[in-house]
């Protein structure tokens, strides 16, 4: 296949942005999103210009380090599918493909593709720890966990925080991503010493850096592992649960 490219270029987080065009030619359609961008640098190296800046890592669909927009699409075409697990059969011989960092303020270019995706890591933070009573291992199974419980944990924990929901949402909200990382442990007996001061702690640490869920949805299409926006209901009823506890405790 050969490919068209409009790919953002940016030296560093203060430098001017803005797109160049390049040719991918002869790209196998059974190459990954990712090994397309490797090709055209390894001629961008022999031609000695600087290759392009992308972030990457397991190249499996699990670490949530790579991300950028292909033609306005948050990972691009292909729904439920990270950039790296993006095939070019996807594509047509000949197509144009447009490829951008994510954009949110709270979310600065760092070069090229890559983005700062630490204002993620203050929210993580903020959730602090689960109680973990020590001492000689429990047996297997000791805490019964109700099965549907299980299973909505299981879906929140499949977040990869990749920011995707952040770069579609049209306020930059990060709620799919915060209520994905509260409810994994929420849902579970385990979770629930720390439930409502987690909730209460990474919510507003979210509101210092991001814009505020309108219920646009955007965040649930284009999230690679389909999370569901249900979380961010449950979410938003933890947190209100908190507020009533903090009343009934201090009357304020
Ligand atoms: S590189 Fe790890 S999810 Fe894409």
């Amino acid at each position: 296949m050969d490919l068209s490219l409009k790919v953002w270029r940016q030296a560093g987080p203060d430098a001017v942005g803005g797109f160049k065009s390049y040719e991918a030619k002869g790209i196998s359609p059974e190459a990954s999103f990712l090994e397309m961008l490797d090709d055209v640098n390894e001629h961008l190296n022999e031609a000695g210009e600087d290759p392009i800046a992308f972030d990457h890592d397991c190249r499996e669909g699990i670490c949530g380090m790579c991300g950028v927009m292909i033609n306005g699409d948050p990972h691009g075409p292909q729904s439920g599918t990270a950039t790296c697990q993006l095939h070019m059969r996807k594509f047509n011989d000949g197509d144009s493909i447009t490829i951008e960092p994510w954009r949110a303020s709270s979310m600065p270019v760092i070069r090229d593709l890559i983005v700062d995706r630490s204002a993620f890591d203050r929210i993580i933070e903020a959730g602090g720890y689960i109680s973990i009573n020590t001492g000689a291992a429990p047996d297997a199974n000791i805490i019964a966990v109700p099965k549907e419980a299980a299973e909505a944990a299981m879906d929140a924990a499949s977040c990869i925080g990749c920011a995707a929901c952040v770069a579609a949402c049209p306020n930059s909200a990060a709620n799919l991503f915060t209520a994905a990382k509260i409810q994994h442990l929420n849902l579970l007996p385990q979770g629930q010493p720390e439930r409502f001061t987690r909730t209460v702690a990474m919510v507003e640490t979210m509101e210092e850096y991001f814009g505020s869920c309108t219920n646009h949805g955007e965040c649930e299409s284009a999230c690679p592992k389909n999370i569901s926006i249900d979380f961010i209901a449950w979410m938003n009823r933890d947190y209100v649960k908190a507020q009533f506890k903090t009343f009934q405790k201090t009357g304020q």
